[in-house]
Parts: structure tokens; sequence; C-alpha cells
């Protein structure tokens, strides 16, 4: 039924013509009819005048919005969903200063509840009695600033030990896969330690065992293992390196960078040893805003006792009266993911992570069959033997056209963020593609995901060669406008895996 109305006479008043024209001057301007709508947003000096705050947050808003959205963001590890609760806790604390613990000692508590509760979870070492336990943990931005304060307590240790021998203190290394994530490569270059790598090979994407340990020297400060590789999610071998290690008797620590896994192995594979239980692990990073489940950025990491954490590193701080051994590498940050990781610990409790990792791992298991289904390889570990994702990509034989990238942009298209990237360095070039399973991503969107998968090789299987080639030049062309122009004095480096070996890292 259409309703049809009768137009009454009008009564409006009529506001000064000078009043109208101004239109902001009114007690609250409509943000597009106020001339900063009709301007550009400052972008190189700040403007001589304030401007109103419902504008500047219309303004801002409007302009994210041509940022991808978090949920489809299939590229990521970090969270992307907290409940509401969560959220409101985390906003409450935003204006506090975590380091402030004279003024917010309860912040502080929850700080070390939180690393007794995960340092339990990685198995720290139990010793005679009720007390105290050896183990020490900080929390951090992330898993890179745990990874860099990690490695200068190895390469202190290693040194202080050099000079009570009365050796040469000057020369570390650390041995790595050549797949670890940048923060390793930076750790590493800021800290003046030499980069020895085990490469990938077209078959293999964790580190070799064997290989790291032959690899160590009188100069090696440790051997970094990782569990949950960024590429394919695998778990290296941690349990290899420490056995070998032992039954040659060398004295190198491991460390274990469980950025990714160190909240889904403990759930999903309680059995499997790769943590504290291993002698020869002496520290362990974990990302609070991976499968920690919080958002961006919190970390954690731990040493086995005070004996691979030098006391030179830590500084007591007598901040406003109150006495506080400290070992970051940032002073001031907020106290919000720290309170939001203790929401999600005692929120869900084991039951809960469990739940969500175990649901994970069954999706990324469907997906992967799925996958298989289409005709792609699968280059991830399943059925729990690696993170819930699923790196694959094409058959090389395959008479097609397009390759991973081009999927990838098409994919992009429909709201999709599935990265596509070539695999770490001496692995051929090999071109995959990852899903990383985060909590939100139920069967249904999977299979969602799945059907758009389907239609993009239609439509690509449809394109002849030179469509192609104009299609995927014209849609890196316009990704790569998209972003921030790289500071042409810096494009060119050379000391990164990245610059010496084209090494394309994947998101995190
Ligand atoms: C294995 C690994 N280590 C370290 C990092 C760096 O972690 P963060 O982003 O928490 O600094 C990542 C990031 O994804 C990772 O996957």
């Amino acid at each position: 039924m259409v309703h049809l109305s009768r137009v009454k006479r009008g009564k409006q008043a009529q506001k000064p013509q000078q009043e109208q024209d101004q239109g902001e001057s009114a007690a609250s301007p409509y943000v597009y009819g106020t001339h900063y709508a009709t301007e550009e947003l400052p972008e190189h000096v700040m403007s001589e005048r304030e401007m109103p705050a419902d504008v500047a947050f219309r303004l801002i808003k409007d302009e994210l919005s041509l940022d991808g959205n978090p949920l489809l963001n299939l590229a990521s590890f970090v969270t992307t969903y907290m409940e509401d609760e969560a959220q409101n806790l985390m906003t409450d604390a935003m204006s506090k200063n975590f380091i402030d613990f004279e003024e917010y000692p309860q912040t502080a508590h929850i700080q070390n509840r939180c690393i007794n509760m995960i340092a339990h979870l990685l198995n720290a070492p139990t010793t005679e009695g009720d007390g105290e336990l050896d183990t020490i943990g900080t929390s951090t931005i992330g898993s890179s600033e745990a990874i860099m304060l990690a490695t200068l307590a190895m390469k202190k240790r290693w040194q202080n030990k050099r000079k009570a021998e009365g050796k040469d203190w000057t020369r570390p290394n650390i041995v790595m896969n050549s797949a670890v994530q940048v923060c390793w490569e930076k750790a590493a270059r800021y800290f003046d330690v030499e980069e020895k790598y085990v490469y990938c090979t077209d078959t293999r994407y964790v580190i070799d065992p064997k290989t790291a340990v032959d690899m160590v020297d009188e100069n090696t400060i440790g051997i970094c293992a990782i569990m949950g590789t960024t590429y394919t999610g695998q778990y290296e071998d941690v349990k290899a390196i420490n056995d070998l290690l032992k039954a040659k008797n060398i004295d190198c620590p491991i460390h274990v960078d469980a950025a990714s896994g160190g909240f889904v192995a403990p759930f999903v594979r309680p059995e499997l040893e790769w943590d504290f239980r291993l002698e020869k692990v002496v520290s362990i990073n974990v990302s609070g805003h991976k499968y920690g489940l919080v958002y961006p950025g919190v970390g954690w990491v731990f040493w086995r006792s005070p004996e691979y954490l030098p006391e030179e590193l830590i500084f007591n701080v007598n901040y406003l009266g109150s006495n506080q051994a400290t070992f970051t590498l940032n002073f001031s940050k907020g106290a919000s993911h720290v309170i939001g990781q203790y929401y999600q610990l005692i929120r869900l409790g084991k039951h809960g992570y469990r739940s969500i990792m175990q649901n994970l791992t069954k999706t990324s298991d469907y997906f992967a069959d799925e996958l298989k289904k289409l005709g792609f390889l699968i280059m991830s570990d399943g059925n729990g033997r690696g993170l819930p994702l699923v790196a694959f990509r094409m058959k090389p034989d395959d008479d097609r056209l397009y390759d991973e990238f081009a999927l990838a942009h098409v994919l992009r298209q429909r709201g999709w963020i599935v990265p596509a990237y070539t695999m770490a360095p001496h692995s051929n070039q090999l071109k995959l593609m990852r899903v990383v399973l985060r909590e939100d991503f139920t069967i249904h969107r999977c299979n969602i995901l799945l059907e758009d998968i389907k239609a993009a090789l239609k439509s690509l299987q449809e394109m002849d060669a030179e469509m192609i080639q104009k299609y995927t030049l014209h849609l890196r062309a316009h990704s790569a406008k998209k972003l921030p122009q790289q500071h042409a004095h810096y494009k060119n480096e050379k000391h990164s895996l990245q610059g010496k070996t084209g090494k394309t890292h994947g998101v995190c």
C-alpha cells in the first residue's frame, strides 16, 4: 500500500542569511555542511585552529573505512574479537600508565597473576615446597620486544661466561631458521649478534635439528626454535634439538619463539614436549595478542631461572617511593592489554581456551581437506601438529595462466584478505597462500570463503593470458599505490634477508 500524504502549509522560521551560509556557527554543526568537508585534511603541517571534535571524529572514521575489515583479514594472527566486557575494562584502563606501580598497584598484581598462569602453562619447573618458583617473566608490547629481551639475556650470559674464562667475547652468533620472523633479524642486528641461518629447502620449511646443532660453535649464544613458523605454522622439533645438544654435551641454550604456538600447543597437544620440560630450553616468548586472544599489543617472556637473566640487565627503579625491578625496552605503556589478558585467562579458563583451540584445529583440517579437493597442495601440518592455519599452493604442473597472487587479488575484491607470498630463501621461490584461523572463523564463514575461492578460480580460468597479465599488473599497481611510499633513501638495503634474497615476510 502506498501512503499518500497531503503537504501542509509551511511555517518554518527563516534564519538570517549570514548564519545559514556559515553553517558551522550553529551550536552543533552538521559535519558535511561545514567548510571541512570541502578541504583536504591536514597532512604536513598542523592547522592553526582547532577542529570541532565531532568533525575530527567523523572525517577520520570515514577515512579509516577504506582499511580492510579485520574480521575478513585472514592474513593476521592478531586478535580481532573480544567480548564487550573485556573491551569495557580495557577502555577504562586506557588512561593508566602500566609502569606507575605505586599508583596502580592492582594492575601490577594483575600482571603478576598473568605471569604465574602463563608460566604454569609452559610447564615452569617446579621446586620442592610451596614457595615461589625460580621462573621469572614480564609483560611486553608483543613477541618482538620479548625476543629482543631474550636475545640480550642470552648474549650477556654468554659474554659473562667468556669473560670469566678469559676468552674472546666480541663475536657472538645465534643459530636460527631462515624462516624466522623479521624481529629476529632486528634483534641480531640491533644487538650486534651474527645471524647463522639454517636454510629451508623446497620440501622442508622448519629448522633441521642436526644442521642447527652442527652450526653451534664457541661463539653461539643460543639456538632459536619456533613453535609455529609464520609461513606454514609448523612446530619445529625443539625436543630433537634439546636431545642432540645433550647427547653431544654442548653447552648452548635454546630460546623458543612460541609467539603463536604458546597458547595453542598446551591445549591441543599437551603431550608435546617443547617448553620448560626440556632442560635446554631457557627462555620462551608468547604473544598475548595472538592466540592469547587479546587485542594488540601484549606479549610475554619467561626465563627458566635468574641464572639465564643476568643481573646487569635489570634496573631497580625507585618510582615514587616504590622499588621495582624492570627489564623492558620501553618505560611507559598502556595498562589495558595486560588487563585484557587477565580477563581472558579468568573468563575462559583452561576449558575455554581448549574448546576454542580445538574448534579452530577442526575447522582448519576441514578447510585443508576442501582445498585439496579443489586441487591445491597443502603445506601446513593438520591434526594439531601445527598452528590452526592452512598454507597452500597451486600444483606446479598445472597448465594455468594465473598464480597465487592473482587469486589473492580476486579474493580481495570480495573483501577477503588472504595473503600470497614466496617461501623463505633457498626454497626455490615457492609461492604460497595462507589462511590463519582465528577464533571468529567459524565453519559457516569457512564455507563462504570456499565458495568465493571457487568463484575466483572460475573467473581466472575464463580469462586469457593477455587479460590475466593486464588484470594482475593493474591490481598490483593499484594496491602498491594505496600503500605509503617506501623511503627512497632506504629502498635498496642489502643487509636483511629481504634485501639479500628477496624474502617476503608472512604477515603477522
Ligand atoms: C614466530 C613469530 N615470532 C615473532 C613474531 C613477532 O610478534 P609480535 O607481532 O607479537 O611482535 C611473530 C609475528 O607474527 C611470529 O609469527
